[in-house]
């Protein structure tokens, strides 16, 4: 810390958003980045060419609420220092984000849903978007597409004495590493994957009806080829559909990551064939999906939807087999950044050999709307 200022750990920062703690959160990085993803509730400025040729000026320009603290951000937290160094000589109260949004990439917060027989605990990677949940009854927790270090959901789980049954995720992931194997072997839990010859690692298969019991709470699963072909989707008590990533609240799956056009579009004849499925549940079944586009908000609100609202709002579920298969085509998004590498590791089961966030920077580019 050459110029004094002071650093704040990405935890440090999300315990205080999720506490509700007045922070000032200035990003500094490039515009393109900025719009790319960024931390809910952040302030902005286009400082970061500037400051690069030492142009402190532009910290002037920023109008920085008094009496509150300021964290600055940029994409690895040099940038950000040097904009941290500039406000502490104004007398402002300023950290830098240590490891800047790479570190960020790692935060997350939560929401619950609570009913009856089950409680729901929303695990949010606010960067990414990816949803993980965990579903308590009767004292036994099941954790479903576990995305953020193992110990956030074994913490859970201790605070609520609850005991990790089954570790299951909805399919093989290529945006984020699956904490799911790891958190399998630290809570000596039952790791539950679809049924597949993919992955490298042991598990137990779960396939289309089979249920798992757990407190007096019952997952069924309904296997819903498509954004993968192994894609598979969860039911809690005829109630709540985690659907991973073959339905999301404001669209579908990508089919095409790891396949050829004529693969891809087989694929999407596939998910059409699995939404109608799921689209004939009773329109009250809540879905809570596998990811979000947006960076998800501090705000403890659940992000979830009913089937029927879904089918009323999202206008391509509507359309015939080949219209949808056309639409899905054309509505693919850009990649995801080392889809390949991710989806490798995951096969693995081990990630221990590299830094996570090195590979899963960046936002989520799952959805098709
Ligand atoms: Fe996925």
């Amino acid at each position: 810390m050459k110029n004094g200022a002071m650093s704040i750990t990405a935890e440090t920062l999300r315990t205080w958003l999720e506490e509700d703690k007045p922070v000032f959160v200035l990003d500094v990085r490039p515009r393109d980045q900025r719009e790319e993803w960024q931390i809910p509730g952040s302030h902005y400025v286009d400082a970061y060419q500037r400051l690069k040729v030492g142009d402190m000026s532009v910290m002037d320009e920023v109008r920085i609420p008094a009496n509150i603290p300021v964290v600055t951000v940029c994409e690895a937290g040099r940038t950000s220092m040097i904009a941290a160094g500039e406000l502490m000589k104004k007398g402002v109260e300023v950290y830098s984000l240590q490891g800047g949004m790479k570190a960020w990439s790692l935060a997350w917060n939560e929401a619950e849903l609570k009913n009856g027989k089950a409680e729901i605990v929303q695990v949010r990677r606010t960067g990414k978007g990816c949803l993980s949940y965990v579903l308590a009854s009767g004292g036994e927790a099941v954790v479903l597409d576990a995305s953020v270090e193992p110990e956030v959901y074994i913490k859970l789980a201790k605070e609520n004495n609850w005991q990790i049954k089954y570790v299951l995720d909805t399919h093989i992931h290529a945006d984020h590493l699956s904490r799911s194997p790891q958190l399998a072997r630290m809570t000596k839990s039952e790791l539950f994957m679809p049924d597949q010859d993919k992955v490298n690692f042991p598990f137990h298969t779960i396939s289309d009806n089979q249920t798992l019991k757990f407190g007096s709470s019952v997952i069924r699963a309904i296997h819903t080829p498509g954004h993968t072909l192994e894609s598979t989707t969860y039911i809690l008590n005829d109630k709540y559909l985690f659907t991973g990533d073959t339905l999301f609240i404001n669209g579908v799956g990508r089919p095409d990551l790891k396949a050829d056009s004529d693969a891809t579009r087989a694929r999407a004849g596939l998910l059409f064939r699995s939404l109608q499925k799921l689209l004939a549940l009773p329109g009250e079944t809540i879905v809570l999906p596998g990811h979000t586009s947006k960076p998800v908000e501090f705000d403890n609100e659940v992000i979830q939807r009913s089937l029927g609202d879904i089918k009323v709002s999202v206008e391509m579920l509507r359309l015939n087999e080949e219209e949808f298969i056309d639409r899905v085509l054309q509505g693919i998004p850009a990649t995801p950044p080392n889809y390949l590498s991710i989806i490798e590791k995951n096969l693995k089961g081990d990630y221990s050999d590299i830094n996570p966030v090195d590979l899963e920077a960046g936002a989520n580019r799952c959805a098709i709307s």
